[in-house]
């Protein structure tokens, strides 16, 4: 796959946007950005095809991209949609949520997961949290494993958390520091 860019804001040496001037998506390149209202049709139906159920509405969509705080992040591909992640911050609050991720079925396997990961994370830590949690289907392989790679560790499970009754894995991760990288390895 092509280089993945990051918008201007998320770049974490602070350095200006490698997103300006070119469109690296003409180049076939990702770039990742806050969503914008557009990206709206694009992401009802991303939801649809990634979730059997739970998914996140039209209406839950299009509040999170107006905030435009960046923490509805979208991956763009050749001017396609080609993923998003979603984190939530409580006001008063150092512990963000990454309330959902999902990439579009044929780009997966090249990266944009964990480059959106990434992004979220950055983003929630400017906004000031200290670490991130989120909750994964128990038999959600492939997301558990980007997790894990990325330091996230397991503190609890929830039975019947899914729409058909199916337990969920909390994980967090400490985003102040590379301990959680450490604390990743432990994951069971
Ligand atoms: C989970 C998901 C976001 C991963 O996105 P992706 O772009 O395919 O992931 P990446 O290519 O960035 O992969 C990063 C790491 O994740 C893990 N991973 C990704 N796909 C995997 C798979 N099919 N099997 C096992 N591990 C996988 C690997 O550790 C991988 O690292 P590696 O390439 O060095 O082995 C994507 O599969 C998806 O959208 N799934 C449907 C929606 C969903 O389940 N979201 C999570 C809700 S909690």
């Amino acid at each position: 796959m092509g280089v993945i860019h990051q918008a201007a804001g998320l770049n974490e040496a602070g350095q200006g946007s490698e997103f300006s001037g070119e469109d690296p998506s003409s180049r076939g390149d990702i770039g990742i950005a806050p969503a914008g209202a557009g990206d709206l049709d694009a992401l009802v139906r991303l939801e649809e095809r990634a979730f059997a159920g739970d998914r996140l509405s039209r209406r839950s969509l299009r509040r999170f991209a107006a905030k435009r705080n960046g923490l509805l992040l979208v991956a763009r591909c050749g001017g396609q949609v080609a993923g998003y992640v979603l984190v939530l911050m409580r006001k008063g609050s150092q512990r963000a949520r990454l309330y959902s991720i999902a990439i579009d079925g044929a780009r997966r396997g090249r990266g944009i997961g964990q480059a959106l990961l990434g992004a979220g994370e950055l983003s929630a830590r400017r906004a000031g949290a200290g670490s991130i949690y989120l909750e994964v289907r128990a038999d959600n392989e492939s997301a558990i494993a980007l997790y894990r790679k990325t330091g996230y560790r397991q503190f609890a499970t929830i039975d019947g958390y899914y729409h058909d009754g199916a337990m969920a894995l909390r994980l967090e991760k400490a985003l102040a520091d590379g301990a959680a990288d450490r604390k990743g390895r432990d994951l069971t």
